[in-house]
């Protein structure tokens, strides 16, 4: 369904999102007839650059996502609605003029995209304020990571707040714009399946895992001061135990849908000093194997070889309520495991009475893939054919993305930037949101400072985390899902 014709002015519209994620994301809308041709894309860096030269930025870009579908012809549509603006948005003395006469002059939303670091969020918003280009319907969409910790959220917050009403801020986490996570609430709210069982009496534990194979490669800089907990469990894998755990809304509309949220976050019980060491593993990789490639450990890919940030974690999470009493959520991301694939496992309890022997006892195990391979698959106990007595088989009822829908999925910005056109809040955090979730991150970060949590290794391609992260399911009697 095409939107009304927007402007949108893309901060950092020269940098890594931008090009990898932005601009193909609305190239992929225009191309199906989403994106009026008479909107406005804009491009703001600090670096002098024509608008011919910012066009070709972006055709590369564009041609690079689309591959071998590209076609010259849809481009020539497209490239007329981009142009740049060349300035530092967090001078004083900056042109703002040049940014207002490159927007339209109809009534139409401005989308101001901030794709830069977030200690620049506030001097920009504020700057865009004093042009007087926050008026009427304008919106700011924020990039995670918002802030370093709970006050650099909590002060970034404040301030977009003093230029942007609450409902007019887009705070963007991708993982809520990719389809096996929406479809999370489907599954979850959709079915009357799942929802009586959804809980302590049914459900034994839950495990997240967001598993990458690539390493920090040229973001080294960047992610050597956030780490895995800043960069991915504050905001992707907490989002993901969100929608796990939530109670259902009322509706699907973005107030009912983040108050449950924020009740899950509230209800995650702190870590502390005195229980880190036992609910926490962290880890760094070393050197290993890609694809038969050798690779360097993390400290190699340092500039200064030292560091003990971690590339790694596991973590045994608590919610604290009626719900989910005694069910522990085992969460664990790292770079360069041995694959990339991001899975939630719900794990039933055994059937309360062995009737075929405890050694044929297994239990129902839900399995919600989010990539690749998306789909889903339900583990249900299945007599083994054959007139050798009741032998019982655990074997998956397998939902598969692609056999059930040849279609493109469209990336998860795709479906976010047109949500923040349409003025939809439903799938971004409110300010709440990521101050609960930094709340939680820091008492975890704090308790590994006090108790001084050693930190593992792993070798870069071959294991999927330390040995101290399967222990830490081990010591339950549990094990990892991907570790069979
Ligand atoms: C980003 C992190 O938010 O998510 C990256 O900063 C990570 O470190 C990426 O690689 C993972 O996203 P996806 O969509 O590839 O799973």
């Amino acid at each position: 369904i095409p939107v009304d014709a927007f402007d949108i002015v893309i901060f950092g519209g020269t940098g890594d999102l931008s090009q990898r994620k932005l601009l193909p994301a609305l190239y992929h809308r225009y191309l199906d007839g989403q994106i009026p041709d008479d909107s406005r894309l804009v491009g703001v860096s600090r670096s002098e650059m024509t608008d011919k030269a910012f066009r070709e930025f972006a055709l590369k870009a564009c041609k690079a996502s689309a591959g071998k579908d590209f076609k010259l012809d849809d481009w020539k549509g497209f490239e007329k609605m981009l142009s740049y603006v060349g300035m530092d948005a967090t001078d004083p003395g900056a042109d703002w003029a040049a940014l207002a006469n490159a927007l339209s002059t109809e009534d139409r939303p401005t989308i101001f995209y901030l794709a830069v670091t977030p200690k620049i969020y506030v001097p920009i918003c504020e700057a865009i304020g004093k042009a007087g280009l926050a008026k009427g319907d304008a919106r700011v969409v924020l990039e995670k990571p918002i802030g370093t910790d709970l006050e650099s959220a909590r002060e970034i917050n404040a301030g977009v707040g003093a230029v942007f009403p609450e409902d007019r801020i887009y705070r963007i986490d991708h993982y809520l714009g990719k389809e096996t996570v929406q479809n999370l609430l489907v599954l979850r709210f959709g079915n009357t399946l799942f929802e009586p069982l959804w809980n302590r009496t049914a459900i034994d534990h839950i495990q997240i895992t967001v598993s990458e194979s690539v390493g920090v490669g040229d973001r080294a800089g960047y992610y050597d001061s956030a780490g895995a907990v800043r960069d991915m469990v504050q905001n992707h894998i907490l989002q993901l135990l969100c929608l796990i755990a939530m109670e259902p809304p009322n509706s699907v509309s973005a107030d009912e849908i983040r108050t449950e949220k924020i009740k899950v976050l509230n209800a995650l019980r702190p870590l502390t000093a005195k229980c880190v060491d036992g609910e926490t593993v962290r880890a760094q990789y070393g050197a290993g194997t890609v694809d038969g490639k050798q690779v360097k450990g993390y400290l190699e890919e340092l500039e200064d070889g030292e560091s003990d940030t971690e590339t790694f974690v596991a973590i045994k999470a608590w919610v604290d309520n009626w719900r989910w009493a005694r069910v522990p959520f085992y969460l664990r991301t790292g770079k360069r495991m041995r694959s990339r694939h991001s899975e939630i496992v719900v794990q039933f309890r055994e059937a309360p009475h062995a009737m075929f022997g405890e050694e044929q006892a297994q239990s129902n195990r839900l399995i919600i893939r989010l990539q690749p391979d998306e789909g889903v698959q339900l583990y249900v106990q299945i007599k083994e054919p054959g007139p050798g007595g009741l032998r019982v088989q655990s074997l998956p009822l397998n939902l598969s993305y692609a056999e059930s829908f040849q279609v493109r999925y469209p990336d998860a910005y795709e479906r976010l930037l047109m949500d923040v056109v349409r003025g939809n809040l439903a799938l971004f955090m409110r300010r709440e949101e990521v101050e609960e979730a930094w709340e939680w991150v820091d008492g975890l970060l704090d308790a590994w400072a006090d108790s001084k949590t050693p930190i593992y290794s792993y070798s870069a391609g071959l294991e999927d985390g330390p040995v101290e992260a399967r222990m830490l399911l081990r010591e339950d009697g549990r094990d990892w899902w991907s570790n069979g």
